[in-house]
């Protein structure tokens, strides 16, 4: 029912209508991607880390490059190292990706692949050079091409942290790095958003034509571990990260007039952690003034499942960053990692005490997913679960002038209430605050436990770790159409194909979608902490297991 179109729209409509048809013709170009139904779902990968150097029985220690360890010591196995400082054997790309490709290919839209798809820097014997890295770089590309593309299935990569040498380091573009990732993701990238990858390394790509955005954020640009850049200071107007925010307020209004909604991604989660002070509050004004287009965030770089809020507070009150300037996340045994879970109850507990306080205008909800790499915890990717018969929102669009009167000076000077935009486009009614058509419904999270007991002869299989639904959100019924499931039955435990079936530890959070206010509920329970198992089961899937704060 919404086949891809078999044309591309190559200018945008300037017709302040979202209805309207648009006022460029629009260009025939032949869409090679196949024809398929759409299934409501889709798939969110990261950090993938392979390595060439792993070798079999080698010792953590030297990265499971060499050595055989002493006795006791854990051992790399044939598809990885669990908990460990190592990165992924190919063997462990691989039965990922061939898994997915047997089992969920059928079942999902497009993919949203957020980076770091080379080793890290964690062998001092054996440094890596940038050629590794583009090639590493090209060898999941071309598998990322064959096990989706080839079947139609859109992907959209964006660049870790890792994927560029020297580590985090990454100057204005145009540049080698730029130039060198458009011809590894040429397949990738829209024809429109080729020239503003080559500047930028970031692009926007229409996953369901005229209906659904993904934007691949260059995050490099907004990281404060890369010292080649100043990080969006105001009035800093060729800053690369003031021009990519730029291009982004451009693309979430243009989206918007369309009356499209857009997935935003990148590597390097935006937190005030991770993020420039100046790049922070550009990207939570923005991500809130345009609340009513944006679907959700997706991230990945920590490597530890778990979500955070942007909030608007923020905007007037930049939260002091909490852990060192230098945290360094491709550390597994930093202290920070192990903090993360309290760090985020206690930004819980100072959320409005009940769901009638808080103004939902206020935020944005960021989802970071954990890792395909071990490092330090175990393999896992998420399917996502979205609405596909629910009826359109239809944003209420005027001429906006009031943004003519904040650039200027103020670029970039968002701290600046002066220079705000007055306008936020929130909206009850919006897919991000009410289930509807494209509204995120949960998802669910696949892991490969037993990774050390397997060898050759014995492969790991993925198991669901947990979902987000209630049990009973697991059965749905299709308007006038046959039930449907957002994860499908053959992809449940025994446990949770029974509709009569009620708690389970796999499904822990019981939240009926993924909007704003459900997610502000389930971190408002977090904080009440009078559900103990709650916590317990947060904590617990945030560190796959193990660790004990
Ligand atoms: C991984 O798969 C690719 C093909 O997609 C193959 O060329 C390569 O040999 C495989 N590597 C391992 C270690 O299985
Ligand atoms: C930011 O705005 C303030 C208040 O309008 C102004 O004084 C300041 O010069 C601006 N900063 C920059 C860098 O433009
Ligand atoms: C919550 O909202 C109610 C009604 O608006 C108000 O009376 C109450 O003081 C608020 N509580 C807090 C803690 O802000
Ligand atoms: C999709 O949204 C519509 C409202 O527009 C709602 O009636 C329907 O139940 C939603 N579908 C699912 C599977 O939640
Ligand atoms: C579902 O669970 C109920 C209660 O545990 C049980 O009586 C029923 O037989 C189960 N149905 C199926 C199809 O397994």
């Amino acid at each position: 029912m919404f086949a891809p179109r078999l044309v591309l729209v190559l200018l945008l409509s300037v017709v302040p209508d979202a209805l309207a048809v648009p006022a460029q013709l629009p260009l025939a170009v032949a869409d090679t991607r196949p024809a398929r139904k759409l299934q409501g779902r889709f798939l969110h990968i990261t950090d993938m880390h392979p390595d060439p150097h792993y070798k079999l029985d080698a010792s953590e220690k030297s990265a499971c490059h060499r050595k055989k360890p002493k006795n006791a010591q854990p051992r790399s196995g044939y598809y990885g190292m669990p908990y460990s400082d190592c990165d992924s054997p190919f063997t462990l790309t691989n039965l990922t990706l061939n898994f997915l490709d047997k089992e969920w290919t059928s079942e999902i839209d497009f993919v949203i692949w957020t980076g770091d798809s080379a080793r890290h820097d964690n062998d001092r014997k054996n440094p890596r050079t940038t050629d590794e890295i583009y090639m590493l770089n090209r060898v999941m590309a071309r598998k990322m091409e064959d096990v989706f593309l080839s079947k139609g299935i859109p992907v959209i990569p964006c660049i870790g942290n890792n994927d560029v040498w020297l580590k985090n380091i990454m100057l204005p573009g145009p540049n080698s790095v730029t130039s060198e990732f458009s011809s590894i993701w040429r397949s990738f990238i829209p024809f429109e958003s080729y020239q503003v990858f080559q500047r930028g390394g970031y692009y926007s790509a229409e996953v369901i034509p005229d209906a659904v955005a993904a934007i691949s954020l260059n995050t490099m640009y907004f990281y404060d571990s890369n010292k080649a850049v100043g990080g969006c200071e105001p009035g800093e107007h060729e800053d690369p990260g003031n021009l990519q925010l730029d291009w982004l307020e451009v693309q979430l209004q243009a989206f918007r007039r369309r009356g499209m909604q857009v997935w935003l991604s990148g590597h390097v989660p935006p937190s005030a952690d991770n993020f420039f002070p100046d790049c922070y509050v550009r990207y939570t004004e923005l991500s809130l003034r345009f609340q009513d287009t944006i679907l959700g965030h997706l991230f990945g770089h920590m490597n530890a499942d778990h979500f955070f809020f942007l909030e608007a507070e923020h905007l007037e009150k930049y939260p002091r960053k909490k852990a060192s300037a230098s945290v360094d996340w491709d550390d597994p045994h930093s202290e920070s990692r192990k903090g993360l879970y309290k760090t985020l109850l206690k930004d819980f507990e100072d959320l409005p005490k009940t769901a009638k306080n808080i103004s939902y205008d206020d935020y944005g909800v960021v989802n970071v997913s954990p890792s395909v790499v071990p490092n330090p915890y175990l393999p896992s990717f998420r399917i996502f679960a979205y609405n596909i018969t629910g009826s359109r929102y239809v944003p209420s669009i005027r001429v906006e002038n009031e943004r003519t009167k904040s650039v200027g000076h103020c670029l970039g000077n968002i701290s600046d209430r002066s220079c705000r935009a007055s306008k936020w486009h929130s909206h009850p009614d919006s897919p991000s605050r009410t289930n509807r058509l494209w509204t995120p419904l949960g998802y669910a999270q696949y892991y490969l436990p037993k990774l050390d007991a397997a060898d050759k002869n014995h492969p790991p299989k993925y198991k669901l770790e947990y979902l987000t639904f209630p049990v009973s959100g697991l059965h749905r019924a299709g308007a006038d159409e046959a039930p449907w499931w957002p994860i499908p039955l053959r992809h449940l435990p025994k446990s949770l194909r029974n509709a009569t079936a009620t708690a389970s530890k796999r499904a822990p959070y019981g939240l009926v979608d993924l909007t704003v206010p459900s997610w502000t509920d389930l971190a408002q329970r977090l904080a009440k902490g009078a559900e103990k198992k709650l916590r317990k089961r947060f904590r617990r899937y945030m560190y796959m297991e193990v660790e004990s704060a």
